[in-house]
């Protein structure tokens, strides 16, 4: 399949400072709520799994562009990665206490979501966690401005990337995408600039 992920450089300079805060939460978050051993699905250029294992838990990330990972590999060399589809992870069942999907989802099609979101609950230890980052519907003022910005960037994107992305916002954007799926939302953060949300959750039926 044609690798269209944005190139590795262009994320690292144009995209990473802007999340840079959000992923020192999560990796805050996986330390809180114990999620180690931890894996980070479309973990992109890695820099999520550098802030985890800084702070000395064990993750994963797992991506299917070969071009991002050897980025990732170069410049995190401590952190193990793996080559493969989010939707068809080769690991055994139940190995993982956490998994971050952070901007992982909107860019793909609702059947491919779906497909991630089986994969995770195989994957997760009974109790386990998942942590989402990604958009939502504007909610205030602040909102709508980096709903503005975001979609500028979407806007940049390759393929089917925006054409999905508008799906998943008109469908009720994260929000509604995990009560759909079964989840309880444990705690979650507000990011009005990013127009997105960072939410700490657990499957329903594990409580
Ligand atoms: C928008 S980036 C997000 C990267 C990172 N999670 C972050 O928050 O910065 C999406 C990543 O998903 C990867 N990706 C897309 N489809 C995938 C799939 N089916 N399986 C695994 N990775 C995928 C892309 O290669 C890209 O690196």
């Amino acid at each position: 399949m044609k690798d269209l992920s944005l190139s590795p450089l262009i994320y690292e300079w144009a995209i990473e400072p802007l999340l840079r805060g959000i992923k020192r939460k999560v990796a805050q978050l996986v330390s809180r709520y114990d999620l180690s051993p931890v894996l980070d699905l479309c973990c992109g250029t890695g820099k999520q799994g550098h802030f985890i294992n800084l702070a000395g838990n064990r993750i994963c990330g797992l991506d299917r562009s070969f071009r991002m990972l050897s980025y990732a590999r170069k410049k995190h060399p401590d952190v193990p990665f793996i080559c493969a589809d989010a939707a068809c992870v080769p690991c055994r069942s139940g190995v993982f206490k956490g998994i971050i999907l952070s901007y992982a989802l909107h860019e793909k099609p609702e059947k491919i979501r779906h497909e991630i979101l089986k994969e995770c609950r195989r994957l997760l230890s009974p109790g386990g966690k998942i942590i989402f980052v990604d958009y939502e519907n504007p909610w205030n003022r602040l909102s709508r401005f980096g709903g503005l910005l975001t979609w500028l960037i979407e806007r940049t994107a390759r393929g089917d990337h925006y054409k999905n992305s508008r799906q998943f916002l008109t469908k009720g954007g994260l929000r509604s995408f995990i009560r759909k799926h079964g989840l309880f939302e444990v705690k979650s953060y507000d990011l009005a600039l990013g127009c997105s949300r960072l939410v700490v959750t657990q499957f329903s039926s594990d409580f």
